[in-house]
């Protein structure tokens, strides 16, 4: 087992001549490249975005939800009373009816609740009890209906309207505050 094979020694720099060129075409090449493929790929995100847009209202909804919880983390332990309209505004309807957000009449605006408040209260109650619309049942919370009328009356009466402030009946009164 003798080693010869020892000739080799041609000595060849790692960039001869012919690497240079090489790598000048390389260069070449690759930077010519990477904008096609920018390009393209730009254009195909681009075109990719159109498909499955949520709606203007879809956003507003779930902004309105992220808004909410924010709101009912801060005024939800308060206490065990009945909250007042302006309570229940500022938890649960706000975050729509605040700015009009989703569709909703907003706070204050005669004329988006002009025609509304032409319906019997029962009817405008029935509406954030059960939901209508992009509205989710009570504004999407948990309070008691006589919470949910007096933000009604509350939201109502600064759109115009005239209702009178809901009584707390005696006996329900308890059940309500459970
Ligand atoms: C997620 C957004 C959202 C929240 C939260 C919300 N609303 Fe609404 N509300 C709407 C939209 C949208 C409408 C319009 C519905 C329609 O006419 O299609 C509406 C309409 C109403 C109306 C008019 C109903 C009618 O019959 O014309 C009342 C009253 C109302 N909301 C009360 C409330 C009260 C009270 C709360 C809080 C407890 C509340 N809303 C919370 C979106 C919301």
């Amino acid at each position: 087992m003798s080693d010869t094979s020892t000739g080799n020694d041609h000595h060849h720099a790692p960039g001869g001549y012919g690497a240079i060129s090489k790598r000048l075409v390389l260069t070449v090449f690759f930077s010519l490249l990477v904008p096609i493929i920018l390009v393209v790929s730009l254009v195909m995100s681009a075109t990719a975005d159109r498909k499955p847009v949520p709606s203007k209202a879809d956003l507003e909804i779930a902004m309105a939800a992220r808004l909410q919880k924010v709101g009912s983390i801060q005024l939800g332990e308060a206490s065990h009373e009945l909250k007042t309209g302006e309570q229940v505004f500022q938890v649960r309807c706000s975050a729509c009816h605040g700015t009009g957000a989703a569709g909703s009449p907003k706070f204050g605006d005669a004329a988006a609740w002009g025609p509304r408040i032409k319906s019997p209260f029962e009817s405008l109650l029935n509406s954030a009890l059960k939901g209508k619309g992009n509205m989710s049942p009570q504004g999407g919370g948990d309070l008691s209906d006589l919470e949910i009328a007096r933000g009604v009356v509350y939201m109502a009466n600064a759109g115009g309207g005239k209702f009178p402030e809901p009584k707390v009946p005696a006996a329900a009164d308890a059940a309500a505050k459970k």
